[in-house]
């Protein structure tokens, strides 16, 4: 894949953000078969955390996750976008 990337630092970042996106949806249902829950977040100091943890400069930062024992049950979902909303099959329509 080295050369596919080369020289094209937004194609570099896109493919590290959706190999991030794969981790962590493994990572939290490994944590829910583990008997854990978990929580991605963004809202956070991207640069603060960088330093924090040392970043390599070629590295960029994905969203965090935490995970623990729940403490109390989930609010109630708002409800669920219906499969004709979310899922296009092969073109979208004019
Ligand atoms: C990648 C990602 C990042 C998120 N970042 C935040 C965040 O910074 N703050 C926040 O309140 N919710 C954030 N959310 C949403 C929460 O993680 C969570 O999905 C939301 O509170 C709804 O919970 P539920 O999915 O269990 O209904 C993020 C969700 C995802 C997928």
């Amino acid at each position: 894949m080295g050369p596919f990337h080369e020289g094209n630092p937004q194609l570099q970042r896109d493919e590290a953000q959706r190999s991030i996106g794969m981790a962590m949806q493994t990572i939290m249902l490994a944590a829910r078969d583990m008997g854990y829950d978990s929580c991605p977040m963004i809202g956070f100091e991207f640069d603060k955390v960088a330093e924090l943890i040392h970043l390599p400069k070629d590295h960029c930062i994905g969203p965090m996750i935490a995970i623990g024992k729940r403490s109390k049950d989930t609010w109630p979902k708002p409800g669920q976008l219906s499969l004709d909303e979310v899922m296009i099959t092969d073109r979208f329509r004019d």
